[in-house]
């Protein structure tokens, strides 16, 4: 697909080299990435803690983001894992038992909508609650995993387990080795399927919608740049600017609640 002529007898009349950054409701901004996504037949989003915060979930980053609280270093590392399983253990239960509290919100349920209208649609998040699968999604790569499943640190097995609380620490039900969060932790490796499947669809979307991410975190922090480069219209929804916000063709600044519903 060609996605210059696709693009170039719209008269779309943007500057793709200057991003628009519209405050919550700004009629143009809401209007054009609306036509956009009607109109494109790729459509690939990402999302990060900011869409879940609207469910009550903390984001890592910001005021009241878990980081204030929580050194990464001594909680999701595979270094502060294998010194104190059960520290880590305590606070991935506490997680999980605030996470089992909360439901998706319109922002999640707006993109299983928009997943069911575009022909070519992939969903990428960082986040680890399960709210999008929670909420319906289906061509999904949870990127960073999914506090939900654990992982045997022995024989590999991943399984899922919903407990809470959950028996601390945890073993494999097949060899009873001792299981951790299925998370990537500082200093990991994503899983090779998921990257490929979510770089392709970056570099191959119309519209690339993120939604909620401060865009720090490699490599999500490098799919607004990668998208711009393929030829993407990308957007960005967030409550204040990010290292994104200046990439982006058009910023919305708001909730991720209120914009993403009237997107579609
Ligand atoms: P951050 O906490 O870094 O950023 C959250 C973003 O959401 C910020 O840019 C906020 O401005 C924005 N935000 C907050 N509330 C919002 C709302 N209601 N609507 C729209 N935007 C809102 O979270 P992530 O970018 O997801 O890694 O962080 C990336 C990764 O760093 C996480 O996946 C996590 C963390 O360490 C792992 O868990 C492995």
């Amino acid at each position: 697909m060609d996605r210059a002529s696709d693009y170039g007898s719209e008269g779309w009349g943007f500057n793709s080299l200057r991003a628009r950054h519209h405050h919550m409701g700004h009629p143009v901004a809401v209007q054009e990435l609306k036509a956009r996504l009607a109109g494109a037949r790729a459509v690939a989003a990402l999302t990060g803690a900011g869409i879940s915060a609207d469910s009550g979930v903390p984001t890592f980053r910001g005021a009241d983001g878990l980081w204030q609280t929580h050194r990464a270093e001594d909680l999701a590392t595979p270094e502060a894992f294998a010194r104190d399983p059960r520290l880590v253990w305590e606070w991935y239960n506490w997680r999980r038992e605030l996470i089992a509290a909360k439901s998706p919100n319109a922002a999640h349920y707006a993109l299983v909508d928009l997943e069911r209208r575009v022909e070519r649609f992939w969903l990428i998040t960082q986040n680890v609650d399960g709210l999008h699968p929670a909420a319906g999604s289906q061509k999904l790569s949870e990127i960073h995993g999914n506090i939900w499943k654990v992982r045997c640190t022995q024989c590999g097995q991943v399984g899922t387990n919903s407990a809470v609380p959950i028996l601390i620490p945890p073993r494999c039900p097949t060899c009873n080795g001792l299981l951790r969060p299925h998370i990537v932790w500082f200093g990991e490796s994503l899983d090779p399927v998921d990257l490929e499947r979510s770089f392709s669809a970056v570099r191959s979307c119309e519209v690339l919608l993120i939604v909620g991410t401060s865009g720090i975190v490699y490599p999500a922090a490098s799919f607004a740049s990668l998208a711009k480069e393929a030829g993407a219209f990308v957007a960005e929804v967030n409550l204040d600017p990010t290292p994104n916000t200046q990439i982006v063709d058009v910023a919305i600044r708001g909730r991720a609640k209120d914009i993403v519903p009237v997107l579609l």
